[in-house]
């Protein structure tokens, strides 16, 4: 199939070098040329494992524009890939979506081919109903599920495994109207064995915030009990292992510590909340899951203080990305963090194999380090990130305020506090 990527973020392009992996050809459209140039070249704009890999085998396929018009005319089905960030009232900001449906439109208006239009840009439940079709059907003055086919298909990636995740995804959710774009997305999605549900298309929009909320929750909960844990010298792991061998619970998304981040979860989790309360709900369980993961970094804090009088010390971080694996730092624990010791008067010493770039142009006014040999050196060290090189430092004679559970911190550090544990 021919198919057309708008947005070249972290799921536009690995779905569009997914895509092409598989046999497709794939034309990516951004409005940011040097991404695209990148592309071009054979180069990831995103850092993640395996991207750069499947771009570069597959460059033969693999076509690059700015324009909307030009990418949509010469393939059969378009994602929709574009960001929705948050507005500063925790609502969702919808202006490239908007914009982009309305390009769509007005070239749908002009192509006499049936076209399939497939949002994966994640969007609260019933948007695509009553903006994404609207600005389409007013553009084009064509009909949706008449001469063009409209779906939600959310996205499940996980930063820092996105390839992976692409080709053994656990479920892939569909929502339409019509048989036709029913019968497109299968023939799109014939190689994957995975369950594909087919159901309208606010229920799938509702399947992507629900789930990404209801993780949130269960990092929130490890995160309460946790604390609980700490108060009364009990190890969290150890619960949540015990907890996790119900089948009903399973072990994942337990592990307690500094709180979640990410471009996902909180700007998610918050614009759920926004949503309930304009249709007049109150989501006390969904703004309980923001607040505990946001008291998280101060509990981090408070142990920190127990051991060592910030001022005028030297206070290491180890890790600066959400998770591992990526260089993200958006809603990275660590910036809260790094506000708190700045304020508080602390000489701030950071490294991270691959965030501080990303957060040097936030946060430029602190000590990057080349290696995380002299964060070592500080004077007392908080572990952000669980890097996989941090299991292989030495961290003996060292304060350590663990947020996300190093074991070899665990066992050599002089002074050693786990934020849950
Ligand atoms: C999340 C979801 O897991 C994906 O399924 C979804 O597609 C994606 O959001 C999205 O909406 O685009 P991601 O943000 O990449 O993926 O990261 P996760 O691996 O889910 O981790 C999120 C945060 O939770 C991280 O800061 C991580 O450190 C934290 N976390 C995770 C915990 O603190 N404890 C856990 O047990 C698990």
């Amino acid at each position: 199939m021919h198919v057309s990527v708008i947005g070249t973020g972290y799921v536009g392009s690995v779905t569009g070098a997914g895509l092409a992996e598989l046999g497709n050809i794939v034309t990516f459209v951004d409005i940011d040329q040097e991404k695209l140039a990148q592309i071009r070249c054979g180069k990831a704009p995103i850092i993640e494992p395996g991207l750069e890999e499947i771009i570069r085998k597959n460059i033969a396929h693999i076509k690059t524009t700015t324009s909307i018009d030009i990418a949509v005319n010469e393939t059969d089905v378009t994602f929709i890939c574009v960001g929705t960030p948050s507005n500063s009232n925790g609502s969702i900001d919808l202006r490239y979506i908007k914009s982009v449906s309305e390009q769509l439109g007005q070239t749908l208006k002009n192509k006499k081919k049936y076209h399939t239009v497939i949002v994966k840009s994640s969007i609260l439940p019933s948007t695509t109903d009553t903006i994404v079709i609207p600005l389409i059907e007013k553009k084009s003055g064509k009909r949706a599920g008449e001469s063009f086919g409209i779906c939600s298909n959310p996205e499940f990636l996980r930063e820092g495994s996105a390839v992976f995740d692409f080709f053994h995804p656990e479920r892939i959710i569909v929502g339409c109207h019509d048989e036709k774009t029913r019968r497109q997305i299968k023939k799109l999605y014939s190689s994957f064995a995975c369950t594909k549900m087919f159901t309208d298309i606010r229920t799938a929009e509702m399947i992507k915030y629900a789930s990404n909320a209801f993780l949130a929750t269960k990092v929130s909960f490890a995160n309460e009990i946790g604390n609980i844990c700490k108060k009364l010298c009990i190890d969290s792991y150890e619960v949540f292992k015990g907890v996790g061998m119900d089948n009903r619970i399973n072990p994942h998304f337990l592990r307690s510590g500094v709180g979640f981040g990410g471009s996902c979860f909180p700007k998610d989790v918050n614009a759920l909340i926004r949503q309930a309360q304009d249709l007049g709900e109150k989501p006390r369980i969904l703004s309980s899951v923001i607040t505990t993961n946001d008291r998280q970094p101060e509990k981090m804090y408070s142990l920190l203080k127990k051991h060592v009088s910030v001022k005028g010390k030297t206070i290491g971080l180890l890790g600066l990305s959400f998770k591992p694996g990526t260089d993200d730092i958006r809603e990275s624990r660590a910036i809260p963090l790094i506000k708190k010791l700045q304020k508080a008067g602390a000489n701030i010493v950071a490294y991270d194999p691959v965030a501080m770039t990303n957060l040097q142009e936030l946060i430029p006014d602190i000590r990057y380090a080349e290696s995380p040999v002299s964060v070592l050196q500080s004077d007392a060290i908080l572990i952000i990130t669980e890097w996989e090189e941090f299991e292989h430092l030495d961290y003996s004679g060292k304060i350590v305020i663990d947020g996300r559970r190093v074991e070899k911190a665990r066992n050599e550090a002089k002074v050693y506090e786990g934020v849950c544990w």
